[in-house]
C-alpha cells in the first residue's frame, strides 16, 4: 500500500524550506550509496551532519509527530533523522530496494526499515519527470505529490525516481521502523482506524464503537513489538 499524506507542511513552511535549502551544502549523492546503487544514483543531497539538514530535518519530526494520518498509517516506533536530496539536470536513480537497517547518526541506535517516506519540497509543475516510481502487486505507480505532501510506502519495494529534465525536485526522505512489523497487518489496522473513525461520526453513542476500539487496541497489543 502506498499511502498518500497531505499538508504535513504548510505552503509557508514549503518556502522556508525551499529557501533554506537553495543555498545549502549539495554534495554528490554517490557518497551514501551502497555498491549496487550507486551504480544508478544520480542526484545530490546534504551530508547527514549538515546543519540545515539537521534543523529542518527536526521540523519535519516535529510535525509527524502530530500528524494523525502518518501516526496510523505507519504506527512508528522510530524515525529516521530526515535527509535532503535534489535532482536536477537529468539526476535521477534507478531500480534499487532500500538498505533494511540504517544507524542513526550520531548515536548507538539502529533502526530497521519497515517503511520508506518521502516528502515532496517541489511543486509538481515547477519540474519535469522526478516521479517516483513504485513496484507493487498489481504493477507501477507513479508518484508525485504536491509540495509538503508526503509518500509513505514499504521499504520492501523496488522503487526509482525517473530522470527530472526540467527544473529541480527537492524532496525530504527517511525511513521507519514501526511497531508492527508485517505490511498486511498495519494496512488491516489502519483500515479498521479508519472504520470506528467514521462510525464515531456518524453514530457516536453505538455501543460498538467502543468494542470496536477495543479490538483496535487488543490487535495492536497482540502485534506490536515495542
Ligand atoms: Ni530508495
Amino acid at each position: 500500500m502506498i499511502l498518500a499524506i497531505p499538508a504535513v507542511l504548510s505552503p509557508q513552511e514549503v518556502c522556508v524550506f525551499r529557501q533554506d535549502l537553495e543555498g545549502a551544502s549539495w554534495r554528490d549523492g554517490r557518497a551514501t550509496a551502497g555498491s549496487v546503487a550507486e551504480r544508478v544514483k544520480a542526484n545530490q543531497q546534504l551530508a547527514d551532519d549538515d546543519p540545515v539538514a539537521a534543523r529542518l530535518g527536526g521540523l519535519v519530526l516535529e510535525r509527524l509527530a502530530h500528524n494523525e494520518r502518518f501516526i496510523a498509517g505507519a504506527l512508528p516506533l522510530k524515525v529516521l533523522p530526515p535527509r535532503f536530496n535534489r535532482y536536477a539536470d537529468g539526476g535521477t536513480y534507478g531500480d534499487h530496494v532500500d538498505a533494511a537497517v540504517f544507524s542513526v547518526p550520531g548515536s548507538p541506535h539502529r533502526l530497521r526499515s519497515d517503511l520508506s517516506a518521502t516528502l515532496f519540497l517541489s511543486e509538481p509543475d515547477d519540474y519535469d519527470g522526478g516521479e517516483l516510481m513504485i513496484e507493487g502487486e498489481f504493477g507501477v505507480s507513479a508518484i508525485k505529490l504536491p509540495a509538503g505532501h508526503l509518500a509513505l510506502y514499504s521499504a520492501r519495494t523496488v522503487h526509482r525516481v525517473t530522470p527530472v529534465t526540467r527544473g529541480a525536485r527537492l524532496a525530504a526522505f527517511f525511513w521507519i521502523e514501526s511497531l508492527v512489523r508485517e505490511g498486511e497487518r498495519r494496512e488491516m489496522l489502519l483500515e479498521l482506524d479508519d472504520a470506528i473513525r467514521a462510525l464515531r461520526i456518524d453514530t457516536p453513542d453505538h455501543p460498538s464503537v467502543v468494542r470496536l476500539t477495543g479490538l483496535y487496541h487488543n490487535l495492536l497489543r497482540a502485534w506490536a513489538q515495542t
